[in-house]
């Protein structure tokens, strides 16, 4: 396995890599990796053999074709930086098998219309979870709203359109705060309506943490991101409005009150 530390301090795993691990994971077990290595550690928690083999199937069909290492370790989920078989950067979102917290998952997925009578089973909600934040990164992509470019979805992995330059993500609004903070926040209230209003969705998780300024805002994370149908839409909307206003004038800008911004949105429908 070539390991090196690069800008993002990461393992580059080739497919040849991809498919030694397999052949490796079939004969041992996953412990027997060398144990104080990145690729062990990030392997661990985020390539189960089952992940491995979507992968590798995935690495076939050329939508990756080489893994630059980690760009963002979260709880659920672990973002990578990867090229395809072209040669252009592409992020791949892996949700975690083992240590996600598929109850809560569970409670904010079982009102979604789209996902009615799923079972309380930990494999199948979180690719219930990953297969929702591709269904719903594609409508909000459709109805023109800001967010990276869908490309593939297979079990718990997504791919989409990496937010960066040659590999180095775009910063989050939470680190960089925006130049023009009220242009930003009139951009982003923009995306929340159009997202409400043509691709009938609440993003759900809206927060500076979930906004990535290229520097134009752009709204990424919809694993929570919900249908307009379901019966907590409302509070999650008014939830995403509050988020914003809280930061924004933390910036100075003067806003409307949470309230009065729902209502607009509401109303425009
Ligand atoms: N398309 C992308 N291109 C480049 N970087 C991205 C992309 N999507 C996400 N990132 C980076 O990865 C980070 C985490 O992504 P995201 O918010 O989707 O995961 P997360 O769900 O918050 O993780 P968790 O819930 O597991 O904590 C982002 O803050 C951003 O820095
Ligand atoms: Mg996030």
């Amino acid at each position: 396995m070539a390991e090196e530390k690069g800008h993002l301090g990461v393992v580059h795993l080739l497919p040849a890599d991809v498919e030694a691990l397999m052949r490796r994971l079939e004969r041992h077990k996953f412990e027997r990796l060398e144990k104080d290595s990145e690729t062990y550690k990030i392997m661990a928690g985020v390539f189960d053999s089952s992940t491995l083999l979507t992968l590798y199937h995935m690495i076939h069909q050329g939508v990756f074709d080489i893994f630059y290492g980690v760009v963002s370790g979260g709880k659920e989920s672990n973002i990578f930086c990867a090229r395809d078989k072209r040669g252009n950067y592409v992020a791949a979102k892996i949700y975690r098998i083992a240590t996600s917290d598929f109850r809560t998952m569970y409670r904010y997925i079982v009102g979604d219309p789209r996902f009615k009578g799923i079972t309380k089973e930990r494999r199948r909600i979180i690719y219930a979870w990953a297969s929702r934040e591709f269904k719903n990164l594609q409508r909000a992509f459709d109805a023109g709203v800001a967010v990276p470019r869908p490309i593939r979805h297979e079990r718990n992995v997504l791919a989409m359109e990496f937010l960066g330059e040659q590999g180095v993500p775009y910063p989050r609004m939470k680190d960089s705060p925006p130049e023009k903070p009220k242009e930003t926040f009139e951009k982003l209230l923009n995306a929340v309506g159009r997202l409400y209003r043509e691709a009938r969705l609440v993003h759900s998780d809206l927060s500076e943490y979930n906004v990535m300024l290229t520097p134009e805002p752009v709204l990424i994370d919809f694993s929570m991101g919900t249908d307009i149908a379901n019966p907590m839409a409302d509070e999650l909307l008014l939830r995403d409005l509050s988020n914003l206003v809280r930061y924004f004038r933390k910036l100075g800008v003067k806003t409307k009150e949470p309230a009065e911004l729902f209502s607009a949105i509401k109303e425009e429908r």
